[in-house]
């Protein structure tokens, strides 16, 4: 097995606009080691997104080679990339994407259900992972009851529960005051990141740059620079 978690190289996709088309990657190029946080930073616009997306599957690119956890996704049928992402990838999102009309117990232990594990266990699972998090005492709120940070404590709950080992997050802390946004990232390298595991972070807050064990900075498609130590990345 190779020691990189995610190698990906040349990874051009476009999508249409009018009569022609808008390039999100221009031949991206990226790799992420187990047991590392990677950090994408770059300007708006600039193909963040469309390459997590590419990374875990959800869009297809139309150039370049797609190496995750050695599977050539590329080579993979439809379905085989979805069960895929369900047993290997959680996700964090900016607006916490939990469902309102579920609780967060039954928000958190989604992926397991996806998974295919019986309801009763999947939510006695969801339960222990929301109590490491520090909401032991808020299983059974709904999420139009709890705070921004309980929110994305939650959303991370979710993403850890089937113990996937590719977690990716993108702007996880842009709806959060400073002190919340901290303990996301804390929370992520202290629960997410293990030697097996690869935790990829999309992010421009320059207040948590400094959790990342690399950055890669992306400009107009292209990954344009690899920082080996986060406080060489000298952001404009
Ligand atoms: N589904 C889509 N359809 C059309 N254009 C898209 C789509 N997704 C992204 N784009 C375009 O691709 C470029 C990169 O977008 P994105 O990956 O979302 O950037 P970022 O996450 O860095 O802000 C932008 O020009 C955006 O408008
Ligand atoms: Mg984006």
């Amino acid at each position: 097995m190779s020691n990189l978690a995610i190698n990906v190289a040349d990874v051009v996709k476009s999508f249409p606009s009018g009569d022609t088309r808008t390039f999100a990657l221009k031949g991206a190029t990226l790799n992420a080691r187990f047991g590392e946080l990677m950090m994408i930073v770059g300007p708006s616009g600039c193909g963040k997104t469309t390459l997590l997306s590419v990374i875990c599957g959800t869009l297809q690119c139309e150039e370049g080679m797609l190496s995750i956890f050695d599977h050539d996704l590329r080579k993979m049928k439809d379905w085989e990339i979805t069960k895929f992402r369900c047993v290997n990838v959680g996700f964090i999102f900016q607006q916490f994407n939990l469902i309102p009309t579920l609780t967060a117990v039954e928000n958190a232990s989604i992926p397991l259900i996806l998974n295919g594990v019986p309801t009763n266990k999947a939510e006695r699972r969801a339960g222990e992972v929301l109590a490491e998090v520090g909401l032991g005492d808020k299983l059974h709120s709904y999420p139009s009851q709890l705070s921004g940070g309980q929110l994305q404590r939650v959303a991370i709950s979710r993403a850890l529960v089937h113990e996937p080992r590719l977690i990716i997050c993108d702007e996880p802390t842009a709806s959060l005051d400073a002190a919340a946004g901290q303990k996301t990232l804390d929370l992520l390298k202290s629960s997410a990141l293990q030697p097996d595991r690869c935790v990829i972070v999309v992010t421009h807050d320059n207040r948590i740059y400094h959790f990342a064990d690399r950055i890669a900075e992306m400009e107009d498609g292209r990954v344009i620079g690899i920082y080996d130590d986060p406080k060489d990345y000298h952001h404009a």
